[in-house]
């Protein structure tokens, strides 16, 4: 990885991580504030301000805390948010209002109320009901909403089958049949307390090529055309989701960030003048591409086992409760061994996490140099959909999240006790 800088411990954004992990133990969540921010940066530089009619969310199901709200407020982006919990959290960080989207498939009464007492920027509804949830409580509200339909294009993503999303047979989004596209359209654009701007697609999760994004706008500004003649709506958004691919191992062929983005621009600017339709501003939500390389996660190796002629297995102290994506995608890392950053990977170690489950192998065939109990594993992009994903397990404690800034490491979540684990039991007998 570029960041990497080469002294005898491996550091990562200017800080040692040997001496990281000393002082706030592991495992440990590090997040690099500055690769954030050069994240947003990118995005500013090579789509918002290439563009005229372009806007951009950060995806904050990739990972969300109040601190993370900041950077994005600051970083001038918008948020998505797809539960009444990352709602929570953006309303407590202060986060504006009419800069977030909320998302979801199955929003509840008191998400869509929480939503729309607290004014955020769009909706992006999911079926025709929820547009009636919608309307009767910003009738009572007395309230204008701005909707998006999510629709499913039917074209799938080429990634891990959980984490498509567009394709036909999804749980996501409107189908793409007629009569039920125009039962919400229709039901949008009658209503007094709802306006409605567009459509919204999300293809996958973690996508290299762009190809699927250009089929699916195709689909989407053939439908905007359609719903001009039949009802003369006037789409004004078209939100084409998140999902760009990044780093985890030599074997991903990452892309940068104008590979999708102008491909996007260029098909639905082609596509409108094809049709004769108005071009309208384009959303894009990424979440793991902003966050996903920025983060690290320091392990400290115990118990290393070798069985003569199969393998070694090195354990961490930590693994599917802090990190389930190896176990639910098969997704893949890499990492070095911190502390011997300058000694050569001459043997292969498999990586096993200290759950009680077989399943939980953090990297399978590492390189490592001899690697032994008190060792300091750090393995990388693990920024995106591993703190937000953490769960306990085994009953054992979520890690820490240390954002690294100019000024210092700062804990922007502390480490989990014992205490906290039991804070919200109560003993009936
Ligand atoms: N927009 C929508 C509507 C989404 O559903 C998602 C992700 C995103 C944007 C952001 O996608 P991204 O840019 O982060 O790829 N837990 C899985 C990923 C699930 C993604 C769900 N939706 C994983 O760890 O790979």
């Amino acid at each position: 990885m570029d960041n990497i800088e080469h002294t005898k411990n491996y550091r990562f954004a200017g800080y040692d991580t040997v001496e990281l992990a000393k002082k706030y133990g592991t495992p440990l969540y590090v997040l690099s504030e500055e690769i954030i921010r050069s994240r947003c940066k990118e995005l500013k530089s090579d789509f918002l301000d290439k563009y005229e009619n372009a806007k951009a969310a950060y995806a904050s199901k990739a990972f969300l805390t109040m601190a993370m709200c900041k950077i994005i407020e600051s970083e001038g982006l918008g948020l998505d948010v797809v539960s009444g919990g990352e709602l929570y959290t953006a309303i407590k960080a202060g986060f504006p209002m009419d800069k977030v989207m909320l998302h979801g498939n199955n929003k509840s009464y008191e998400e869509l109320e929480m939503a729309i007492s607290n004014d955020v920027g769009r909706i992006v509804v999911d079926n025709t009901e929820e547009l009636y949830i919608i309307e009767e409580i910003a009738e009572r509200q007395d309230k204008s909403v701005k909707v998006l339909i999510r629709i499913a294009p039917g074209v799938g993503g080429n990634t891990h089958k959980y984490i498509t999303t567009g394709q036909k047979d999804s749980k996501f989004g409107v189908p793409l049949a007629k009569d039920t596209i125009d039962e919400a359209v229709a039901k949008a654009m009658k209503s007094k307390h709802i306006e409605l701007l567009g459509m919204h697609f999300h293809i996958g999760s973690n996508l290299f090529e762009n190809d699927s994004y250009i089929a699916a706008i195709d689909i989407v500004i053939n439908l905007y055309k359609r719903l001009k003649d039949d009802f003369g709506f006037i789409a004004k958004e078209i939100n084409t989701g998140g999902g760009f691919g990044i780093y985890y191992t030599k074997d991903d062929c990452v892309k940068p960030l104008s590979y999708y983005t102008d491909s996007i621009m260029k098909a639905i600017e082609d596509k409108c003048k094809e049709l004769g339709v108005d071009i309208p501003a384009v959303i894009i939500e990424p979440g793991r591409w902003i966050v996903g390389e920025a983060g690290i996660t320091l392990y400290s190796i115990g118990s290393v086992k070798e069985i003569p002629g199969i393998r070694t297995y090195a354990s961490v102290d930590g693994g599917l409760p802090d990190n389930p994506r190896p176990a639910l995608y098969s997704a893949r890392y890499d990492a070095v061994v911190a502390n011997k950053y300058d000694q050569k990977p001459d043997r292969q170690v498999t990586i096993a996490g200290k759950c009680c489950e077989s399943g939980d192998i953090l990297i399978w065939d590492l390189k490592v140099p001899e690697i032994k109990r008190g060792d300091i594993l750090a393995v990388f992009s693990t920024g995106a959909y591993n703190y937000s994903m953490a769960s306990n397990y085994n009953r054992i404690p979520r890690p820490a999240v240390l954002l690294l800034t100019k000024d210092g490491e700062k804990v922007i979540v502390e480490r989990e006790t014992y205490e906290d684990l039991l804070s919200r039991e109560r003993v009936p007998f």
